[in-house]
């Protein structure tokens, strides 16, 4: 394979972080060779699963969301989806490429939007080690309110990867809308912190996401035990497990856009977007 040598001297992108100070790297567009990249997974014959969740309302997201998949996410590599639903009969079949697969699986819902989000963490964690396990290596958990927009490889995977919020990423620490009350498992306070990470997408070896999602679900139960419940949800829990836990990899805003946010020269590309949506209609049974 041809490609030009690294040059000590010359890194890709000068104006944007590219390393974290614990080593991991920071993916943004330029950075990275994905004929390199794809060759390596290649070699190890990688299986990734993706997770989704299409509940109540939000199965009208599904569709979008797999036929954007099924055209950018990790084309090329064995694929396999995981839908979880209580609206099984809603779900049409799709048409997957070569070396990608589906499940449907039945899960139950919950009246609150906020539990519906929160419990996807036990269902993780428990498939993690019920299922995923035998069944792949790398698990990437994503909302259903994106769009692949454009190129989402083997790039991101890594032993544990977290994305770093669109709307954050130039911010202070003060900014972050992380959870401030010590009472709370969520809490971070405000001299702590590294970045403000989304809730909407992370991943990592199966091993890891078992921790992680264990981790978060437990935080949660042990709130709910206290009458309490973190500002953001389960992406509270996760950016507290991601300050000890540190991630090893990190994707840029590209890679969970909000053009709420506009489109800065920094984010050359947008990967995965947010869905524009109406709360009230969506979040009602
Ligand atoms: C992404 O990076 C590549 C390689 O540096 C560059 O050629 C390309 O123009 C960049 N894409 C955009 C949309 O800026
Ligand atoms: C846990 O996984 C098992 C087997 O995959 C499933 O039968 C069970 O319903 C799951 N429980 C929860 C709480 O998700």
């Amino acid at each position: 394979m041809l490609y030009t040598k690294p040059e000590i001297t010359k890194p890709p992108r000068t104006v944007v972080l590219m390393l974290t100070s614990w080593l991991a790297p920071i993916v943004w567009n330029g950075t990275y060779n994905s004929d390199i990249l794809n060759a390596q997974f290649h070699q190890r014959k990688v299986r990734i699963g993706l997770t989704v969740f299409a509940i109540k309302k939000y199965v009208i997201f599904l569709k979008n969301f797999i036929e954007s998949a099924e055209k950018f996410f990790i084309i090329g590599h064995k694929v396999h989806y995981y839908i979880f639903t209580d609206r099984t009969q809603d779900i049409s079949k799709f048409s997957l490429g070569d070396g990608r697969s589906m499940d449907i699986i039945e899960v139950k819902s919950y009246q609150r939007w906020q539990d519906i989000t929160m419990r996807r963490m036990e269902i993780i964690w428990n498939y993690s080690l019920q299922r995923f396990i035998n069944e792949v290596d790398y698990l990437v958990c994503a909302d259903v309110d994106l769009i692949f927009s454009d190129h989402v490889g083997v790039e991101i995977l890594s032993d544990v990867f977290g994305v770093i919020h669109p709307g954050f990423f130039g911010a202070s620490r003060k900014e972050f809308t992380h959870e401030r009350r010590p009472q709370s498992e969520g809490y971070i306070p405000f001299d702590e912190g590294d970045f403000y990470y989304t809730g909407c997408y992370f991943g990592g070896r199966v091993q890891e996401i078992y921790k992680l999602a264990n981790f978060c679900n437990n935080a949660m139960l042990a709130d709910k035990a206290n009458n309490i419940e973190a500002l953001w949800h389960d992406e509270s829990y996760l950016n507290k497990y991601f300050l000890h836990y540190k991630p090893t990899k990190l994707l840029s805003p590209e890679y969970a856009w909000n053009y709420y946010y506009g489109s800065p020269t920094l984010v050359q590309r947008k990967r995965l977007v947010h869905v524009e949506k109406d709360f009230k209609t969506i979040r009602s049974k």
